[in-house]
This record gives C-alpha cells, structure tokens and sequence, in this order.
C-alpha cells in the first residue's frame, strides 16, 4: 500500500499512558531527556495516568527518573521539564479523553504510548478512536502482545477495528539495542561470516539471558507471565531471528519483516519434552505471588528451525531470574575440524563466535593457537574485540525517535508476533509443577542434562567493568 501523508509525517505531541508507572520511571524519562539533548525533540509531552498529581508532580518525578537512571543535565532539563504536561484521568473514563482531545488541539499529530498493563491496550484504544483522539495518531504498544495465540488475535483485531496498521508499533525493545542490530550487521558486513552460517559448518547454537535479580517487586505482573511469556516470545526469539534470517533483499523497509515472518514460520513449535520450566526458591514469598504460583522464573529449551540453512541444527535457549551473573549472551559453535590433526580438542573451547548482549558488550572468536615449541600442540584461545558504551542511543530514545517519525523497521510485524505465539503455544498450559533451583545458581539440574552431548552451557561470566 503506498504511505498515506500521515505515514512520512512527524508525530507533534507525544501522550505516555501510565506516567506515574515503572517503565515511565524507568525507561520514558530518561529516554525523553536524551531525545531532548540530542535537540531533535521539542513537542508538547502529556502523560496521563491516575494519580493525583500536577504538572509540577510530574516534572518533579521526571527529574528523580533522569538522576536515578539517565544521565541528567540541568539545562537539557529545563528544556523538557517546559513541554511536559500531566493529565489525571481514569483510562476507561470518557472524560479522561475530553481533557485529553482539548489539551492535543485541532492540529495534533499525536504519538500514544501504552506503559499500562496489557489487559487494558484495546480499551484504551479503542476510546482514544472514539473519542477522536486518535486522529492522525501512532499507537505504540508495549510488550506482551496477549498471552497466547488467541489473546494476541483478538488483541489486534481490537486494535485494527480503531487504526490503520501502519499506526501501529509493536514494541520490542531488545530490537532498539545496539549489540542486538549488531549481530545483523556484523553477519552480513563480514565477508568470512556468510559461508559458515548454516547447517553444514553449525554445530549448535546457545543464547543464555541470565539476571541475577529476581522479579524486583513486579510479581503481580510476573505471575501473569513467567520467563516464556515475559523474554523468550519477544526479547529470545528477535535476537534469535537476527542471529539466522536470511539476507533482507534490498531496502523494502518491509524486506526484515518479511524475512524474519518466513524464520518464525520455519520453527518448529516446542514440545514440552524439549523443556526444562522451574522456579527459584523464594519466588513464593514475593509480594504479589499466588501461595501456590506454577511460574516459572528460569527456562531451558532445544529449538529447530526447519529450513534449508538451518535444518538439524540444535538452538539452545535459557532464560532465568536469580542466576549468578546478569548477561545475555549467544553463542555459535562451529563443527570440529576432522580429523582432529595435531592434539585432541575438548569440544566447546574454540570453533565458535560468541555474541556478549549485555550488558557489557564484546563479540569474540574461539580458536586455537599453538604453543610455542617443537610439538604440534597447541591451547584454546579467545579472541576477543569488547565494545564500551559510548553516547550510544539508548533502545527506548531510539525507538521513540523512529516511532515519531512513522518509521516502523524496529517494530514487530503483527504476523510475526502471531507466528512466535504460535512456536511457544504448546507450552504455555504446563500440567506439571516447575522445578525448584536455589537462587545463585544456574537452574536446575535438568537443564544440564539437555546439554549433555554439547558438553554442557557455556556460563557467561560477571560485567567487565571498563
Ligand atoms: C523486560 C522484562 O521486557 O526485559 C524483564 O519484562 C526483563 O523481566 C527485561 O528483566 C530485560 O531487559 P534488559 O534490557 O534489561 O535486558
């Protein structure tokens, strides 16, 4: 379809639901601020939610945010606290959208973001339509897109029945990281990386996102997820897609979402013996926890993508709260050279390229080196190039900065969405109990036992600080 003229133009106003919430705290603030350094961002800001506060409430909030978790600068400061204004309103109460449609004006161009809980996007959705709010209006939608296939259907007919589809953004903010486009780049920029990158030179392929916290007070939000729901949907398998999709044919801004919809297609759906779900000791005492919670905290899983450079490669995914180290990291094992040569090679410590996400960032190369002397022996050795973050973009300003300018690359295709409920649905109902693990450590037993003939995970090791 060709773009209409609201799809080339900027966004003028810029609406958060759910100002007073974490994500604001967390990412919005700090994310406006570097929006605002960078000098192109100078809107009207409105962020509404239920507290009863002011504007000066919430500018005041807004400075705590950027000192806790940005990187605060007066004068910038001042500069945003100007264009930010607070509506209190109840998000299914018609009068919260009155206020809201008076505030935008007649020649809004307005950019909603939802940082509320999921259950109430098409509500809110569909009031800013009704209302006429939403005219010439983007909507981003916070992650998790429903809770399975059928939620995530009904979601997005919801949402479509009040906007065009280039409105909407699905966000994913691991697509926002640096490290992460990285990983496209870095395949396809590199002209040694291409002929190894399939089945006949892949051994295996291992992605660990560990954290060492546990669910930081969110465990009413956490019990509606659980580490399939929360990361592996989104966060695992957009990493996961990069990491294997094909090369995007020209620059269709349409050409990724193609190429990774046909990955997601490609996967094998998981099967629960393929499984390892558990919960770290403790999760029940978290405050908003059912006495009797089954979520799982902590998940090990074998994927197949069922294509022609990827068939009967074995893709290892782990995802857990309460680990030792926070990092995510990927690895790519190469098939052992054979026969083996010179001396014997203990599987796993080299052939391979190794991805370190976050939250320092490297990417290193496993070979082996030999020792000096007469022998033909020689010792495993990483080569490794470490990246330190500069005044790089977070992923939440880049994000907002594409979505205020229509760009759509970095947002989640509806169809994609729906084919990576499809790859995880045959696990979300779990009959069987979560294992137990002890927090501090790297999950139960099991997990290692699906690792058996890789030799076991590889562990990623604690932040290098620079
Ligand atoms: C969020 C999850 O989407 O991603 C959290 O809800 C998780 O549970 C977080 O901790 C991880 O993101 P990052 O950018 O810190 O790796």
């Amino acid at each position: 379809m060709p773009p209409t003229e609201m799809d080339t133009q900027a966004s003028n106003r810029f609406v958060f639901f759910g100002a007073s919430g974490d994500l604001a705290y967390k990412q919005i603030f700090p994310a406006l601020l570097a929006m605002t350094r960078r000098d192109n961002f100078d809107l009207p800001i409105i962020g509404v939610a239920r507290s009863d506060w002011s504007d000066d409430t919430l500018r005041t909030r807004a400075r705590q945010s950027i000192e806790e978790n940005g990187n605060f600068d007066a004068k910038v400061f001042d500069r945003l606290a100007r264009n930010l204004h607070y509506i209190r309103g109840d998000y299914f109460d018609d009068k919260t959208y009155q206020t809201l449609c008076e505030t935008l004006g007649s020649d809004a161009r307005p950019l909603f973001y939802l940082a509320i809980p999921p259950d109430s996007f098409a509500e809110v959705v569909q009031r800013l339509s009704q209302s006429g709010c939403s005219k010439n209006a983007r909507v981003i939608v916070e992650k998790p897109f429903g809770r399975d296939l059928k939620s995530a259907q009904t979601l997005n007919r919801m949402l479509r029945a009040s906007l065009p589809e280039s409105a909407i953004f699905r966000i994913d903010h691991y697509l926002g990281k640096e490290p992460v486009q990285n990983l496209l780049y870095f395949r396809f920029a590199n002209s040694f990386v291409e002929p190894v990158w399939n089945r006949t030179h892949v051994d295996s392929v291992e992605i660990t996102m560990a954290e060492q916290f546990g669910v930081k007070g969110r465990g009413a939000f956490y019990e509606q997820v659980g580490a399939v729901r929360d990361v592996v949907q989104n966060h695992i398998l957009q990493v996961l897609a990069l990491l294997t999709i094909e090369p995007p044919e020209g620059d269709r801004p349409t050409a990724m979402r193609d190429d990774k919809l046909s990955l997601f297609r490609a996967m094998r759906p998981l099967v629960p013996s393929e499984v390892v779900r558990a919960q770290f000791r403790g999760y029940l005492d978290e405050p908003g926890v059912a006495a009797n919670s089954q979520v799982e905290t902590y998940v090990a899983l074998k994927m197949h993508i069922e294509n022609e450079r990827w068939a009967g490669v074995p893709f290892y995914i782990r995802a857990g709260k309460k680990l030792p180290v926070t990092a995510t990291e990927v690895t790519v094992r190469l098939k052992s050279p054979k026969p083996v040569v010179f001396d014997p090679m203990t599987p796993n410590q080299a052939n391979f390229f190794r991805f370190r996400l976050s939250p320092d960032v490297s990417i290193s190369l496993g070979a082996r080196v030999k020792h000096p002397g007469e022998a033909m022996t020689g010792a495993p050795a990483e080569l490794v190039e470490h990246f330190h973050p500069g005044d790089e973009m977070s992923p939440y300003e880049r994000l907002l900065g594409d979505a205020l300018h229509g760009d759509a690359t970095l947002f989640s295709g509806y169809e994609s969405i729906e084919a990576a409920w499809r790859v995880v649905e045959p696990i979300l109902e779990n009959p069987l109990p979560p294992l137990i693990y002890e927090p501090g450590t790297w999950g139960p037993e099991q997990a290692n036992e699906m690792m058996a003939a890789q030799s076991g995970w590889h562990n990623p090791e604690p932040e290098q600080k620079s």
